[in-house]
């Protein structure tokens, strides 16, 4: 990272932690020019990715541990993490290049209560977490025209086993486990999940195990 992008990302934390919103041109001026192009179809705005955190930070747990499954660049983890220090958040990121720019951020941001896992969401066990953020991050194996990039295999039958194993995930953890979902058919979400909240023209769903 540049010393810009340094003195950038640590600007775009502070202001969080002060409350304010920073604008997500802001956010993409941390970033690299290839992973720059991707924001605005790959990667949740500002605003979004804070009633996310407070949906998911605002149940029964004081410290909650939050996991964003397919992580990308790391910001959803950033913004909740500089919002929400009590909590911990976890991103996962199956694109090593992705997971760089994570953990180069990370490292630059001062924060103490994110983490970031480079792999499969198949090995990550959810009973862990309270919380969990999910944006759309199958739907490049139904559409690949969508895909960032070709660094993974695409293919339907992923999308399948992937959205089945989160469900099973899911199903099994204890009542008043939090999900947000942005974007998607909700295909990963089981039926003992209650919809309490809608957000952002709907695209925002706020979940609830009962
Ligand atoms: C739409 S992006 C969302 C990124 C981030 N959560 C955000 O909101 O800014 C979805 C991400 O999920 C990742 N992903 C998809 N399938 C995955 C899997 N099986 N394991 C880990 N990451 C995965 C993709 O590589 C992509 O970076």
């Amino acid at each position: 990272m540049s010393q810009q992008q340094i003195q950038q990302i640590k600007s775009v934390i502070a202001q969080l932690q002060q409350g304010d919103l920073p604008l997500d041109s802001a956010f993409d001026a941390c970033m690299p020019m290839d992973v720059r192009r991707h924001t605005s179809t790959h990667f949740t705005p500002v605003e979004v990715a804070v009633e996310a955190a407070k949906f998911l930070c605002g149940g029964q747990h004081t410290k909650p541990k939050i996991l964003d499954v397919g992580s990308g660049m790391g910001k959803f983890c950033l913004v909740g993490g500089a919002m929400f220090e009590q909590a911990h958040f976890t991103g996962v990121e199956q694109r090593k290049s992705l997971c760089g720019v994570a953990d180069q951020l990370l490292d630059n941001s001062g924060l103490n209560n994110v983490g970031f896992l480079c792999g499969n969401i198949m090995n990550v066990r959810f009973a862990d977490f309270q919380g969990f953020y999910l944006y759309n991050p199958f739907y490049e194996h139904l559409q690949p025209f969508s895909a960032m990039d070709e660094s993974i295999d695409l293919d339907a039958d992923y999308y399948e086993i992937y959205c089945g194993f989160v469900r099973k995930q899911l199903q099994a953890l204890p009542k008043g486990s939090r999900v947000v979902t942005y974007f998607g058919g909700g295909e990963e979400i089981p039926l003992n999940y209650d919809l309490v909240n809608q957000a952002f023209n709907n695209d925002l769903k706020c979940w609830q195990k009962r």
